[in-house]
């Protein structure tokens, strides 16, 4: 086999939650780039299907677009029937969704009971009820991978000091929800593992998205590649983790952050 057969999807069906947001889009190139038939799931239709049309362009792949919310177990669950019908497997998920609270960057002291409800729901139970129904799918052909997208701040807590006085900071259900997908990891990863299903999360640091100059300046001075993540630089782990180049990894929370834990 050649070095880089491990990492062909041809196939493959994976689904993307959250895939018309700034990250989905690029785990969408990464995986139908590599062969795989591509389905984004988000809130966001119209943004949706120009991403699902964009990719599938620029790789010359098969990517579509179905609008459901996945923190309802309802729409999780005609979207999963949606899956079988269409492709009659799933062989990866990847969890992308991010719940945002109406007051999301605002201080401790002001966040709401709502707010955090709302940022559970969406990010942990999504995770939860989308593993559910893809790894029942996945049993019936004993084998499958979920990505859970994790964070530097599901490990370490925020640095208030990059935020300076740009008002923006990390909410404490942020740090809540991101703890509890990586665990949530670990827990399907041994649960699953019988049943041929790896488990594992991929934990970026701070993406670079035309945040104010300031805050660009300190969060770069903090992070000791002196710089902000670029968003094409995690489909080579995405890849890595969706494919069979990872065949023995599982439970890992692979950190994408320039050494942001590192010390
Ligand atoms: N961007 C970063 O700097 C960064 C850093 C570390 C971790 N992450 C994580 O990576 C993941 C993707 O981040 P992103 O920057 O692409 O986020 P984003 O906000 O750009 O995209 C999230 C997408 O999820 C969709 N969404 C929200 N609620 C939904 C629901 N109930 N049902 C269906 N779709 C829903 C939104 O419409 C949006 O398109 C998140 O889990 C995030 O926490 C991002």
């Amino acid at each position: 086999m050649s070095t880089l057969e491990p990492f062909n999807l041809k196939g493959k069906v994976a689904v993307i939650t959250g895939g018309a947001g700034l990250l989905g889009p690029e785990f969408a190139e990464a995986l139908a780039g590599a062969g795989a038939r591509v389905m984004l799931v988000d809130l966001h239709e119209e943004k949706g299907r120009k991403t699902a049309a964009r990719v599938a362009r620029t790789t010359a792949g098969s990517v579509c677009f179905h609008k459901a919310d996945v923190s309802d177990p309802a729409a999780v669950d005609s979207l999963f029937k949606v899956v079988a019908k269409t492709f009659k497997r799933v062989d990866i998920l990847v969890n992308a969704v991010i719940g945002v609270g109406k007051n999301h960057f605002g201080p401790l002291e002001d966040y709401t009971w709502e707010d955090w409800n709302h940022v559970m729901r969406v990010s942990v139970g999504s995770t939860f009820l989308c593993s559910k129904a893809a790894a029942a799918l996945m049993k019936k052909k004993k084998s499958g991978v979920i990505i859970n997208m994790g964070s530097i701040y599901g490990v370490v807590g925020a640095d208030p000091r990059i935020y300076g006085k740009s008002g923006i900071n990390s909410p404490a259900v942020y740090a809540a929800s991101k703890g509890a997908i990586l665990n949530l990891t670990r827990y399907l990863a041994v649960y699953l593992a019988p049943y041929g299903i790896r488990v594992n999360a991929l934990s970026p640091g701070g993406v670079w998205n035309h945040q104010d100059p300031g805050f660009v300046k300190r969060y770069s001075a903090r992070n000791p590649m002196n710089r902000m993540l670029l968003k094409e630089e995690l489909r080579g782990s995405l890849l890595f983790l969706a494919s069979q180049a990872s065949s023995y990894v599982n439970g890992h929370n692979l950190m994408v952050d320039g050494g942001w834990t590192a010390w």
